[in-house]
């Protein structure tokens, strides 16, 4: 159990109002959770203090040789004013398997909870109430040593910052229109595509951009060998329904662990939905959506939630996803997740903890 030691702002800000867009990652808390780590001592002095620019020499590692890692996850106002955490075990265990990967020490799932229920308890006036809002919670890590050589830090910071949203996409609901990229690779099995750390989304830019460009929202990945088998969106993981049946790439090493991810493989299970983690070929997509038997498209994710795809673009191939509107599986797959998240529905999982 952490001493968490809270310092409240003396000059605390107008919180947004309720006509506010919430534009993602713009708006952030007036505190912020920060705890150190050193070799020989371990995790120490967490504390809750306000919102604030870090102090770092230009030699942090981070800085360097990008050895960071980050998580996602969200608070929701129910109805009668509790807050609730979504599987956040699901985001905490993740940290953890990413650190073990990039070389960062790991943190007690149990200070991790405390540490996320202390924030979000503190700046709890900031969670949004609004329908499709929530308040986003970002915890990371990063390498702290003032050092030029390339080995593991022998310091770091944890640390949480907060952050009321709206939509991941400005499309919100809408379905996005997503490039298949063929020529740069995200990730290779042996590598760090399944850990949370920035490499991975630098890796991502240059195609993001491109696909900007040409009026598309995200990324489609190939796998980084045969450039053949889906893999992921960068930002969600992705699930078709081809012929009746839901199909998501299984889980290779080089794609995220998404805990959105889990949640709709496990409520299509319930649901009596035939549903397969497997490799996808680009091929079978193309020739379902020729066939007319790609029935329906969506990204999964913690920031996106479900996030419907009317349109893909694979080389000079565009395939339209049906008539381009959001298919009934992601509609109630997105009202089902959203109801439990915001505590309208019960279930059965003990998906939510109370903050
Ligand atoms: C999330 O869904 O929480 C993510 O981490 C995606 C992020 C890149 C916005």
């Amino acid at each position: 159990m952490l001493n968490i030691k809270i310092e409240k702002t003396k000059d605390p800000k107008v919180l947004p109002g309720t006509d506010n867009p919430l534009k993602f990652g713009t708006i952030f808390t007036d505190h912020m959770f920060i705890m150190n780590y050193e070799s020989g001592k371990g995790w120490y002095d967490p504390r809750v203090i306000p919102y604030q620019p870090l102090n770092l020499e230009p030699s942090a590692m981070v800085f360097h040789y990008g050895q960071e890692m980050f998580e996602g996850l969200k608070a929701y106002k129910t109805d009668e004013g509790r807050t609730l955490l979504f599987r956040p075990e699901k985001n905490i265990e993740r940290a953890n398997k990413t650190n073990r990967r990039i070389c960062i020490p790991e943190i007690e799932e149990e200070d991790f909870l405390q540490a996320i229920k202390t924030i979000v308890k503190v700046d709890d006036a900031w969670i949004p109430t609004k329908e499709g809002t929530s308040l986003y919670i970002r915890p990371f890590i990063i390498a702290t040593d003032p050092f030029l050589g390339v080995r593991p830090s022998d310091r770091y910071l944890f640390i949480i910052i907060l952050s009321p949203v709206g939509a991941y996409y400005p499309e919100g609901l809408n379905p996005v229109k997503i490039w298949i990229e063929d020529e740069y690779v995200r990730a290779v099995k042996g590598g760090i595509g399944e850990a949370k750390t920035g490499a991975n989304y630098v890796a991502s830019m240059k195609s993001q951009v491109k696909a900007h460009e040409e009026g598309y929202s995200q990324v489609l990945w190939l796998d980084g060998i045969e450039r053949r088998y889906i893999e992921e969106v960068g930002a969600m993981n992705i699930f078709f329904k081809i012929n009746g049946k839901v199909v998501t790439p299984e889980l290779n090493g080089s794609i995220l662990p998404g805990v959105t991810r889990d949640s709709v493989l496990c409520l299509c299970r319930e649901w009596g939905i035939p549903t397969e983690e497997r490799k996808i070929s680009i091929d079978e997509i193309y020739e379902a959506s020729q066939s007319g038997t790609l029935e329906e498209v969506w990204g999964t994710g913690t920031a996106a939630v479900i996030s419907p795809v009317g349109q893909l673009r694979w080389e000079q191939n565009i395939m339209q996803v049906q008539d381009g509107g959001i298919g009934p599986v992601s509609q109630k797959l997105y009202d089902t997740i959203t109801g439990i998240q915001l505590g309208r529905i019960k279930e059965e999982h003990n998906w939510t903890v109370e903050v």
